[in-house]
C-alpha cells in the first residue's frame, strides 16, 4: 500500500491487516452509516476528532455535525462490505471558504481500524480531492499530544507549525499548498 493515493474514486484499499476497504465520495444517503459510526467511537476517539466527551449522539447531532448536503463540504468515507451490507470505518473532509480556494479539513478512522494505514490514505485522497476541485490550500488543526494524526499529517505533506497567540502550543495548524 502506498502511502499517498491519488487514484481516482471509488477505489479498494488493503490495509496493513489485509482487510479490504472501499474508499468513496459520501452521499447523503450515507447518514445512517455515519451516524452507526460516529455512535461506535471510544470516548478519546470522540475527543480527538470533535473536542466531545459524550459517546451518544443524537441522529440530529450528526446531521448537523455532517452536513452532507452542503455544497461547501466535501466529505470521503471509507466503508467495509460484509453479508451485503456496508459499514462506515471512517471519513475524512473539508470545508471550503466562501471563495473555494481555501478548505479545512479533518479526519477520523473507527478504533477498531486505526494504526493500518487507513488514515493515511483517505487523507491522500483528501488532498487529491481538493486538487481536482482546485483548491489551493488545506489546513487543519491537530492537538500537539495526538501522535497519530501528526504522523499522517507529515507523510501526506502537511506542514506543521505552533497555533500563534497559543501561548501552551497546544495546538499545531497543519498547511498544505496544493
Ligand atoms: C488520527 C487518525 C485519523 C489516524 O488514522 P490511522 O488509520 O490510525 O492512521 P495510519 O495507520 O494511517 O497512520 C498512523 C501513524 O501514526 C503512528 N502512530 C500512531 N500512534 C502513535 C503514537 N502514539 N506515537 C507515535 N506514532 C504513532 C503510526 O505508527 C503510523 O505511522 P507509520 O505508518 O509511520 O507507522 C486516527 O487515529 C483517528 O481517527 N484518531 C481519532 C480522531 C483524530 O485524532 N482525528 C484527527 C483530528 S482532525
Amino acid at each position: 500500500m502506498q502511502p499517498s493515493s491519488s487514484q481516482a474514486l471509488p477505489h479498494l484499499v488493503r490495509l496493513k491487516d489485509g482487510t479490504e476497504v472501499l474508499i468513496r465520495k459520501a452521499e447523503p444517503e450515507d447518514f445512517r452509516i455515519l451516524y452507526l459510526m460516529f455512535n461506535s467511537f471510544s470516548a478519546e476517539t470522540m475527543f480527538r476528532r470533535f473536542l466531545m466527551s459524550n459517546t451518544r449522539l443524537e441522529a440530529g447531532d450528526v446531521q448537523e455535525m455532517l452536513r452532507l448536503e452542503d455544497t461547501n463540504v466535501t466529505s470521503l468515507i471509507a466503508v467495509l462490505h460484509s453479508d451485503g451490507k456496508e459499514q462506515a470505518v471512517g471519513e475524512a473532509r473539508y470545508v471550503t471558504d466562501s471563495a473555494g480556494r481555501v478548505a479545512e479539513a479533518a479526519v477520523v478512522i473507527a478504533d477498531h481500524l486505526q494504526n493500518r494505514g487507513l488514515g493515511t490514505v483517505l487523507f491522500s485522497d483528501l488532498i487529491a480531492e481538493g486538487r481536482r476541485q482546485g483548491l489551493k490550500t488545506m489546513f487543519a488543526y491537530f492537538d500537539v499530544d495526538n501522535k497519530a494524526i501528526i504522523r499522517v499529517g507529515q507523510k501526506v505533506g502537511f506542514k506543521l507549525a505552533p497555533v500563534e497567540g497559543r501561548p501552551d502550543y497546544s495546538m499545531i495548524k497543519a498547511e498544505i499548498g496544493l
